[in-house]
């Protein structure tokens, strides 16, 4: 087509040569090189290679929600680069196993199932109780977090908040020892030599090329896309749903000083992410030897057994608790900060109760407490994915 404009220009031009010797500047020759201007201008905006664009993704921000998004410039979202991601995210071929046997290998959804709130449940069939270990034979530091609401978390991922960047932990999770355990060269040939995926790289980055970059952008868009926001609690808030009196008595324990005290770090209704994403010395324990507590982040020594307050959306199926994952069930949780609050130099003044021991409730509170936690489970979260 490009070829067909330009001879017919060249044609155009030959005429128009051979025109102006004949006649003299009339009106219709000055039409006629308007026109033959028009067609040049054509042929050079058609002859331009079109420029690639992928659709791009809206992510619908849930009512209350706040509007600040985690987003890198050099990562937009798009439709294509989320569908991408997903697939990955799923693909056990990303790890550092060579073998044929699937059982051996490892994706994201090894450590993040959809059904636990993207965490690993403590009935995980490769991890009975929740605590992984990576290809090496090695166990992770922690155990692993939901992926739901990152796109709102500005202030740190990781169990010390150590990075704001998705990108960057999808990158260190390959050849990290203790989980993928590969190398950069070995992951990107493994998804190159799936049919499947260079056409799906074109789509979502303009060029078949499989890259490590790529991966990893694409699978932080799709963890972008996980959002929860449709709980029981929700649709309360919505006014289409109503609690039971157990299940509000627990909520306003939850969200009062006086009460269980929960609110400052975990959220209620103002703060409907269930959690502020920062870090706080929850009075766990009082010896504190993590290398990896927030203290390796800031050196700050207040910030000894400091970790970041998790969500608590999805929190009846996101097992086991803490960053250690030393309590299997909410009860234990709860039974921990009623009466187990252990005091040292380090504790969050947040813990307004931790000189008690705990918040002290009554055995018929502490239930009213956990049916309200449950109310904060997603079931369309759950299911759909
Ligand atoms: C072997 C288990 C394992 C695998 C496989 C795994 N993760 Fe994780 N993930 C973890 C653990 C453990 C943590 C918590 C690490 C910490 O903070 O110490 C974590 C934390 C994260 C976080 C931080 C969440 C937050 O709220 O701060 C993200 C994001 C994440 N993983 C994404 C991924 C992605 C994407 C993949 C696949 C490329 C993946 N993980 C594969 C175990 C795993
Ligand atoms: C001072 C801030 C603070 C207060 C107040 C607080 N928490 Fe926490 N919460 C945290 C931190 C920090 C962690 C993670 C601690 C760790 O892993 O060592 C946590 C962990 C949890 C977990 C485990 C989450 C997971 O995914 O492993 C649950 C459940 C929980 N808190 C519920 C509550 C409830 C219920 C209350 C009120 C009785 C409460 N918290 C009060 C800061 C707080």
């Amino acid at each position: 087509m490009c070829q067909f404009i330009m001879f017919c220009s060249l044609c155009l031009i030959v005429c128009e040569l051979f025109g102006s010797r004949l006649t003299t500047h009339s009106s219709w020759l000055k039409a006629y090189q308007f026109f033959f201007s028009c067609l040049i201008l054509f042929t050079l905006v058609s002859c331009k290679k079109p420029e690639f664009k992928a659709t791009p993704y809206e992510i619908q921000i849930p009512r209350h929600f706040p509007t600040q998004l985690n987003i890198p410039s050099d990562n937009p979202m798009t439709v294509e680069g989320v569908a991408l991601g997903q697939k990955l995210f799923h693909d056990g071929h990303l790890c550092g196993y060579t073998g044929s046997d699937e059982a051996q290998m490892m994706s994201c959804a090894t450590c993040h199932n959809p059904q636990h709130s993207y965490d690993i449940g403590t009935d995980n069939p490769r991890f009975p109780g929740g605590q992984p270990v990576g290809l090496s034979g090695q166990p992770t530091h922690h155990v692993p977090l939901p992926l739901v609401n990152l796109v709102f978390n500005s202030n740190g991922y990781l169990w010390n908040g150590a990075t704001t960047s998705l990108e960057d932990i999808v990158l260190a999770t390959f050849t990290d020892p203790t989980e993928m355990n590969s190398d950069y060269g070995r992951v990107v040939a493994a998804i190159q030599s799936n049919s499947t995926y260079p056409p799906m790289f074109e789509k979502a980055f303009g060029t078949p090329e499989v890259t490590i970059d790529r991966i990893a952008k694409s699978i932080a868009q799709y963890v972008r896309t996980l959002i929860s926001a449709n709980s029981k609690f929700d649709k309360y808030l919505q006014g289409t749903e109503q609690l039971t009196p157990q299940e509000l008595n627990g909520y306003v324990l939850f969200t009062t000083e006086e009460g269980a005290d929960c609110f400052h770090c975990h959220g209620g209704g103002g703060t409907p992410l269930f959690t502020t994403n920062l870090c706080y010395n929850n009075a766990l324990d009082n010896v504190f030897n993590d290398p990896s507590d927030r203290f390796s982040v800031t050196g700050n020594v207040m910030d000894h057994g400091a970790y970041k307050a998790p969500t608590l959306r999805n929190i009846a199926v996101s097992a086991p608790y803490m960053h250690d994952g030393r309590f299997k069930t909410l009860d234990e949780v709860l039974e921990f900060y009623n009466t187990g609050q252990k005091n040292s130099p380090y504790v969050s003044p947040l813990m307004h109760h931790v000189n008690d021991g705990g918040v002290l409730l009554t055995p018929s509170q502490i239930a009213d407490l956990k049916a309200f936690l449950e109310t904060l489970t997603d079931e369309e979260l759950v299911v759909k994915n």
